[in-house]
């Protein structure tokens, strides 16, 4: 990507595009791998419309902030979660480009849970990005991320691109304590424990 993330992003969302929904089959993993939240931090990057967040929030008991680089998708994800639960406090919601602005802006400084969603294909220097997603996990926690891989495509399948290589696999999931891995049909979901 060499256009700015915010740029590309804000792009998308304002001209409507939206991005495969969670399923049921998704959030049963991520209970499995996460546990209960008990009122921890999790932190999700680069969290869209908020679905995933608020199902950490809602469902999984996590005192949870979203976190985006495009003004749509925090204004979409803060709408969403004023209509659906008026009765209770939703995730926070910020406006943030994880990979270059302060993280000093997080609610928290540390997570016990960090999620990414369909997003670390699009991180362009991925060292530097898991840099910074150690640096705001608490000791012990996890990072779940959750991607296409290129190799589930054919090569001439011209949305082979959506997914991440045998290389960026070997990258994300080198220096953890525990690895752990679950699949669904084209993705795959690392629960990564620092
Ligand atoms: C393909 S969408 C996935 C959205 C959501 N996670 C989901 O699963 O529906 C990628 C999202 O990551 C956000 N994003 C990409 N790069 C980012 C960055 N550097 N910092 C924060 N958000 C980022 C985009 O704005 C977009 O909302």
């Amino acid at each position: 990507m060499t256009t700015a993330p915010a740029t590309y992003w804000e792009r998308l969302w304002h001209d409507g595009r939206r991005y495969r929904k969670v399923t049921g089959a998704e959030t049963t993993l991520l209970a499995r791998h996460l546990g209960p939240g008990r009122g921890r931090p999790a932190l999700d990057i680069g969290s869209g419309d908020g679905a995933l967040a608020r199902h950490l929030h809602h469902q999984l008991g996590y005192r949870t902030t979203g976190v985006d680089c495009a003004p749509t998708a925090v204004a979409l994800a803060a709408a969403e979660d004023v209509e659906d639960v008026e009765d209770e406090s939703g995730p926070a919601w910020r406006l943030m480009d994880f990979t270059s602005d302060d993280l000093g802006k997080l609610p928290e400084p540390a997570y016990a849970a960090v999620t990414c969603r369909l997003v670390y294909r699009w991180v362009d220097d991925k060292p530097a990005f898991l840099d910074r997603v150690r640096h705001v996990l608490a000791p012990g926690g996890i990072l779940w991320v959750v991607t296409e891989l290129a190799e589930r495509r054919e090569d001439t399948d011209p949305l082979k691109k959506l997914g991440i290589t045998a290389a960026d696999v070997e990258f994300l999931t080198a220096g953890w304590s525990v690895v752990r891995t679950a699949d669904l049909d084209l993705l795959r979901c690392y629960a990564l424990r620092l």
